[in-house]
């Protein structure tokens, strides 16, 4: 449904929403065909291990079904601070660490509570398009970069594009295309990154 005014409803979103309607690039892929794959979804090509299907009844059966802490887990804060550093290299206590219901809830807080009305947030393109949505959400000024021919950054474009910038989004490996930025070609936008504040997107 369509939130604007219109003859059927006298509903008519907040502006926030309204912005994420006026410039989304969302909208409902056409289903895969033999003609067609579609690359707009995500979804993993295999099914959910036995053994998570197992802890998640389990975790049921137990009677975990109430909230949880609202930073997540202490076991599962912990289980990841240890990863993410070891990952890393960089060392992360578990309160430093927030679990969201997905990454979208993961990308929401982070946006939303960088990013103030006006603020310019440089995404390079090819990208995934809820990052625009919550900037516009926020009120933010989405700067796209285009990517090289050979699908690399193009740092002059991404250094002019960052001047001044809030936020820097960073997908990584870039989606559709799954190309990895490469430490050595792509220092700069490292080195811009530790300097100012980013968000990075890894899957
Ligand atoms: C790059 C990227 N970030 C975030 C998300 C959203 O993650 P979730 O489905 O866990 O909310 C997706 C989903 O496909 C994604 O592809």
């Amino acid at each position: 449904m369509h939130s604007q005014q219109n003859e059927t409803t006298d509903f008519t979103a907040a502006e926030a929403v309204l912005r994420i309607e006026r410039t989304s690039l969302r909208v409902q892929q056409p289903a895969t065909t033999a003609e067609m794959i579609s690359l707009a979804v995500g979804e993993p090509d295999f099914a959910t291990p036995p053994r998570i299907i197992q802890a998640a009844a389990d975790a049921l059966t137990q009677g975990l079904t109430h909230y949880s802490p609202q930073r997540g887990e202490k076991p599962l804060c912990e289980a990841l601070a240890k990863r993410v550093s070891a990952q890393s290299g960089v060392d992360v206590s578990a309160n430093e660490i927030l679990v969201t219901h997905g990454g979208t809830g993961g990308l929401s807080a982070a946006i939303l509570s960088i990013v103030n009305p006006g603020d310019r947030v440089v995404i390079p393109d090819p990208t995934y398009s809820l990052y625009a949505d919550l900037v516009n959400m926020a009120g933010g000024i989405c700067v796209p970069v285009p990517s090289r021919d050979d699908l690399h950054w193009d740092m002059a474009a991404l250094a002019e594009a960052m001047q001044g910038a809030r936020l820097f989004v960073v997908l990584q490996p870039k989606q559709p295309d799954r190309h990895c930025a490469q430490p050595r070609r792509d220092a700069g936008a490292g080195r811009y990154c530790q300097r100012e504040q980013y968000a990075g997107d890894c899957r």
